[in-house]
């Protein structure tokens, strides 16, 4: 029989108080229902509907082609979104399981593990509960005399008594998919917030069906994200348990509570990353890298050997034993060759640099191609944009830049040239040539003595 999801992510997430839909809020920069959806595909599921509504366009931009989208155009509550599933699913056989766009902490291990559990256990519906210390804002799991689950209630329409249960509902469900749509209809508006409550159906379909619960020990696996402090308590742990299992692979973390890297970053055995360091995104640290202290590392290939402190390296590669920093800027696809060395205050912008090149102080290079053996003085700039359009530079091997050259671009430097520092260069320059390009020097003999210098006891 074939499994299906519903993940219901329309809500407007009023708590968060951003413009940003809850769901796709970023969690160590990926956006939440990323890490959901990802999870479906790797669980036994046959098809996942996704319920968006408000703004919508965001979900339908990220998730394009991985799930199939159902409306729901007003926020009626859980149980009218679930229903707007309808189009896709009603008709199927098969077990549905039901999950809520705000727990980024779910994994496909406990997807398929309710899944089994509500297989052999023959009940009707299977509700995941778990219990807490603060349930708080939850839905509380109110059991008969029996011990069996006889209905949910929520916060708000809690008494007194039952404020005290620390068994919540996590959100999660698992249902025969038939006999879901056919009692979905039937909830009823919910008085005191004017919304079709999904819990309700516990309620609704007793005595005639068989409700069984799925207890998570791990609470926090299951949290609902409902407000920023929520968010930065599922990124602290899912910051841990990324950072454990990276030590654990022998990966170096110092301080690695200040250290934060996610989820689909790769970092192999033997790499050291020092506090307050940031790696994000399609990153890839291989072997004796060290980075950081104080480093933001997104969507780069850091090959081995590399080391990268208190510097920025966005969407670039790093090619074996060079050194960055400190406070470096590499942006937009800077390939930096074996052996350079990019030091402070250094910007390479959409730029390769061959083997053994070198910037070590105050430099701007973008949209240039630069061959092995390099200097870049101190203050040489790349000048690529003028006012309108963006330029390119060329510069071939074994080239000397002397200290505040401005090379402007389109612009080509052969093989073997040395650039005589403070030198503006507009033309090409030809291999093995020196290039000096600035007012000539004048010495007037003499000068000085002629000015009126104050007395050294008037100043
Ligand atoms: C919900 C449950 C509560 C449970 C908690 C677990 C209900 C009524 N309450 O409360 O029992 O303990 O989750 O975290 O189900 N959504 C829609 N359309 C809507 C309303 C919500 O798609 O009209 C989506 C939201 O985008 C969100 C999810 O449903 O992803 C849950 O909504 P939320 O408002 O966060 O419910 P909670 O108050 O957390
Ligand atoms: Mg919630």
């Amino acid at each position: 029989m074939p499994n299906y999801a519903i993940v219901l992510a329309a809500g407007k997430g009023t708590r968060m108080k951003t413009e940003m839909p809850k769901c796709a809020y970023p969690i160590l920069k990926k956006p939440m229902i990323e890490y959901i959806v990802e999870n479906l595909e790797t669980s036994t599921l046959d098809e996942s509907v996704l319920v968006v509504g408000h703004k919508r366009e965001v979900f339908e931009d990220l998730l394009e082609g991985r799930v199939t989208f159902a409306h729901q155009e007003d926020q009626l509550g859980t149980g009218h979104a679930t229903l707007m599933a309808q189009d896709a699913l009603k008709e199927k056989e098969g077990t549905t399981i039901i999950l809520l766009g705000d727990m980024p902490l779910i994994n496909d291990k406990i997807i398929n593990k309710i899944l089994n559990a509500h297989r052999s256990s023959n009940d009707d519906m299977t509700v995941v509960t778990t219990h807490v210390d603060n349930p708080k804002g939850y839905g509380r799991i109110v059991r008969n005399q029996f011990g069996r689950i006889a209905s949910i209630v929520e916060q708000l329409d809690c008494t007194k008594e039952q404020k005290q249960i620390k068994e919540i509902n996590t959100g999660i469900y698992a249902v025969d998919n038939t006999l879901l749509f056919e009692m979905l209809p039937k909830i009823e508006k919910n008085k005191r917030k004017g919304e079709y409550y999904l819990t309700d159906i516990v309620a609704l379909m007793q005595p005639d069906y068989h409700i069984g619960t799925f207890v998570m020990r791990d609470s926090y696996r299951v949290m609902g994200v409902n407000d920023l402090y929520a968010i930065s308590v599922a990124e602290k742990y899912m910051r841990d348990e990324i950072n454990k299992e990276h030590m654990l692979n022998g990966v170096s973390i110092i301080n690695p509570e200040t250290v934060t890297i996610g989820h689909n970053v790769r970092i192999e055995p033997g790499v050291t990353i020092h506090p307050n360091t940031t790696i994000t995104g399609d990153s890839h640290i291989k072997p004796y890298a060290v980075i950081g202290p104080n480093t933001e590392i997104h969507s780069s290939i850091i090959h081995k050997e590399v080391q990268v402190k208190h510097s920025l390296v966005y969407d670039s590669i790093i090619h074996p034993r060079s050194t960055i920093g400190p406070f470096a800027h590499l942006r937009n696809g800077a390939e930096i060759g074996p052996d350079n060395r990019i030091g402070n205050f250094v910007e390479v912008k959409k730029s390769t640099t061959g083997k053994n090149t070198k910037a070590a102080h105050l430099a701007y290079i973008g949209d240039a191609t630069t061959g092995e053996n390099v200097n870049f003085g101190c203050g040489s700039v790349t000048v690529n944009y003028d006012g309108v359009q963006k330029h390119k530079t060329i510069i071939g091997n074994d080239v000397f830049i002397g200290c505040n050259t401005n090379l402007v671009a389109p612009i080509t430097i052969g093989d073997e040239v040395f650039i005589a520092a403070g030198s503006t260069v507009t033309k090409d320059v030809p291999k093995g040539a020196m290039a000096i390009a600035r007012n000539h020097q004048i010495n007037k003999a003499d000068y000085t003595k002629h000015l009126i210098r104050p007395k050294q006891d008037d100043k």
